[in-house]
């Protein structure tokens, strides 16, 4: 530990976004009971009709746009808990809104990628995107037009920064999962990775999630009042608490 604080990974998922107007993926009004994944979420789906799959993220990022999406008080307290915590502390999301960053957060990893960023395929650079893409936006770096695509990661491809999260997960003495329904891997398995480190693990989520027993701790309830209180304790404690 060091400096006796401890080092602090915090994984979130759709739910701490869900209070801000964002919808999760896997509750009954969820994303993915709306749209089909391999419609609009795989590198096969975008080979077959990209317009499709850009027509999905152009919704999404118009709901951004235009919807009023403000960070919420959860969003809030894990960038208050950074700038506050005397040891290393790393924020890995799921989610690819920017909500973690206008909050205020800094040393955030984005592993599912990022709505708001656009990539293009033959040239590989990226950048901020707010507006509309498809298959007749021009690549502002090659010129080249029919290869720009959401800085998403799609199921089948590989998940952003996995040696940084690792190494944390490896060093870490508090591991925090906070609004995943720990479905989806790699991210349902930090918890296993954490406690193999002999950190301690707590969930903060709505309900219990799929790997609620490999927590030694949680609070259910929303995130708007779950996460501020427990960082509320973990701040007025100074330490990760033993055991
Ligand atoms: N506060 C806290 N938790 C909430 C709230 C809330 N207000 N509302 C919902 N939840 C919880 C749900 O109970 C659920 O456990 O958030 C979780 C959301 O789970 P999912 O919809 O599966 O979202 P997530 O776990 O982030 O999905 C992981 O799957 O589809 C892929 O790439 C996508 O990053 C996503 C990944």
């Amino acid at each position: 530990m060091a400096n006796g604080a401890g080092s602090i990974v915090v994984l979130t998922g759709a739910g701490i976004s869900k209070e801000s107007g964002l919808s999760t993926f896997r509750d009954p009004d969820g994303i993915w009971a709306r749209v089909r994944v391999e419609d609009v979420a795989t590198p096969e789906a975008f080979a077959r009709d990209p317009e499709r799959v850009h027509e999905f993220y152009n919704m999404r990022r118009r709901r951004h746009r235009e919807g009023g999406i403000q960070p919420n008080a959860a969003h809030l307290a894990l960038a208050r808990l950074e700038t506050e915590w005397r040891g290393a502390f790393l924020l890995v999301t799921q989610n690819i809104d920017n909500l973690h960053e206008r909050a205020g957060s800094r040393n955030l990893v984005h592993m599912h990628g990022e709505m708001l960023k656009a990539r293009c395929a033959r040239c590989d650079s990226v950048r901020e995107w707010h507006e509309d893409l498809g298959l007749a936006t021009a690549c502002p770096a090659c010129g080249r037009a029919g290869d720009m695509r959401p800085h998403v990661v799609w199921f089948g491809e590989m998940p952003l920064e996995m040696d940084r999260i690792g190494a944390a997960l490896a060093a870490c003495d508090l591991f925090v999962s906070i609004g995943t329904s720990g479905n989806v891997y790699p991210a349902a398995g930090f918890v296993r990775e954490a406690r193999g480190a002999g950190a301690r693990t707590a969930e903060l989520n709505l309900e219990p999630s799929l790997g609620a027993s490999l927590f030694h701790q949680a609070s259910y309830g929303p995130a708007t009042r779950v996460v501020p209180e427990f960082v509320a304790s973990l701040l007025a404690a100074g330490a990760v608490p033993a055991g």
